[in-house]
């Protein structure tokens, strides 16, 4: 899905629009504070596990629980499981891992069922054998457990920084980690008193819930009734393009239509989208079955993959969605993603969350929300939208570029705290001059305002992130950029 809030999508009217919770794999969802995992005083929270399982936060809870010692041979690990709620029930964890006299540097727990929690916990092991020897020792008490490793921890200062994905199938992990499942319907969602449309939803959720990386994407057959929703939105939205998409959006659409079957009668399967996307841009799509948090939203943006849902809006109400679907994303996103200063723009967000503080990923959450999300850009005299929630919103496309919503130049130092309505019309939007420039705001911003202890580089040729924490591996870094930057010289001096 998109880093979507809670907000609406809302293709009618305004007069149509009604405020509704939204849910989404998005980041801007998560925001909402009753969803945003807070840093929590680990005295609280054990505190509380004492008595349930469950009086954790009642969506997440992340907590520092002490920093290891600075032995830099030591395997950072995530340890997943599963527990039923129930008085001491994590005390009884708890207490196996002081018997082994294993260190905690995050807890965090997030409803998995009803009358179930699943818990996420990171320490620093002093090998394989000791993980091996957790895992024994807890089996026993939780259940579904499972451990993930994600390599050695070289450098103190990043310790005590949340965990990040380094390669695309630690994105694996977020499958089970949704924080709201895409088949859970809110009391007032158009499909919420429709049994056939609920399995429908639950289908698909299922599919994407199974998904794992390197698969080929799923493909969904649709259904008649699915298709003409597609297509009632399609060719409300395509004919407003023309005067009110940004310029990037209204070159890709068109080669969407030739490459991946983008037709009014077709809903496009992420598959076809996905390789489009990577032979422009390097972007991939990943099915997602519910809502991620902001942070693991943001986290994969850095190895530019995009989550998105498959699953449509009821047919009911074609031109109103409360939740982000394959319209928003298909539509509204994805063609965005095939223009490379769009795509590095993207990326540099995400970059810039890995191993970031909770507060600067609600920041970043916040600058995607308008940008990605509800952006404006400048085009000679006029100004044309490019957020997602904009273009696949016939009533805020229409709204956006009145005369009635306050319009402010790209800042990302302001649009990082900016206060906005989740259930109404934005009353501000920013307007960036240009993706490019965009691009260099965002990364200055990450430069001077994130603060991390280390930096990160994404590795194109293996797909993983890189920490620059030792000599070495600055140094190879910084002998391949002489090498592209002779091939740079060299191509200047033969122009
Ligand atoms: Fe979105």
């Amino acid at each position: 899905m998109s880093l979507f809030r809670a907000s609406r999508i809302v293709l009618a009217s305004p007069s149509l629009a009604r405020p509704a919770a939204v849910r989404c794999a998005s980041p801007l969802w998560a925001l909402r504070p009753a969803a945003f995992p807070r840093l929590q005083p680990v005295s609280a929270l054990l505190g509380a596990t004492r008595s349930h399982a469950s009086a954790a936060p009642a969506t997440s809870a992340a907590t520092s629980v002490g920093a290891p010692g600075g032995n830099p041979a030591q395997l950072r690990t995530t340890i997943r499981f599963k527990i039923h709620d129930k008085i001491g029930a994590l005390t009884s964890v708890l207490d196996e891992l002081h018997k082994l006299n294993i260190s905690l540097t995050r807890i965090e727990s997030r409803p998995a069922a009803p009358g179930v929690y699943q818990f996420y916990l990171d320490f620093h092991a002093k090998d394989e054998a000791q993980i091996q020897s957790v895992c024994e020792e807890l089996k026993d008490v939780v259940q579904d457990l499972s451990a993930v490793s994600s390599g050695n921890v070289d450098l103190v200062a990043a310790q005590n920084a949340p965990w990040f994905p380094r390669k695309k199938s630690d994105m694996d992990t977020f499958a089970e980690k949704v924080m709201e499942y895409g088949d859970e319907l809110d009391a007032d969602h158009p499909g919420f008193t429709d049994p056939v449309y609920r399995e429908r939803r639950a289908e698909i959720t299922r599919i994407a819930k199974t998904y794992r990386y390197g698969q080929e994407l799923p493909r969904i057959k649709y259904t008649d009734k699915e298709i003409q929703t597609w297509g009632i939105v399609y060719n409300k939205l395509t004919k407003m393009y023309k005067t009110h998409a940004c310029r990037e959006h209204q070159y890709v659409l068109p080669l969407l239509e030739h490459n991946c079957a983008y037709a009014p009668d077709n809903i496009p399967q992420i598959e076809d989208v996905s390789r489009f996307m990577k032979e422009s841009t390097g972007w991939t799509l990943r099915p997602v079955m519910g809502l991620l948090s902001s942070r693991d939203f943001l986290n994969a943006l850095a190895f530019r993959v995009f989550h998105s849902t498959q699953y449509i809006r009821h047919h009911s109400q074609p031109l109103y969605t409360p939740e982000p679907d394959v319209c928003h994303e298909l539509l509204g996103h994805v063609p965005l993603y095939a223009d490379p200063d769009f795509a590095d723009f993207s990326q540099e967000i995400g970059l810039a969350s890995l191993g970031a503080s909770d507060d600067d990923v609600e920041k970043l959450a916040t600058i995607y929300w308008f940008t990605v999300e509800f952006g404006l850009c400048r085009e000679g005299d006029n100004i044309k939208a490019f957020g997602a929630g904009l273009l696949s919103s016939f009533g805020e496309l229409e709204y956006c570029l009145s005369d009635k919503p306050q319009k402010v130049p790209f800042d990302p130092k302001l649009a990082a705290t900016q206060k906005y309505p989740i259930t109404e019309y934005q009353p501000l939007y920013f307007v960036a001059n240009s993706f490019k420039e965009m691009k260099e705001q965002v990364r200055d911003y990450a430069a001077t305002h994130i603060h991390r202890p280390f930096a990160v580089r994404y590795n194109a040729l293996t797909e993983s992130v890189e920490v620059l924490d030792t000599k070495d591996k600055t140094l190879r870094y910084a002998q391949n950029l002489r090498a592209e930057l002779g091939r740079l010289i060299g191509a200047i001096e033969r122009m």
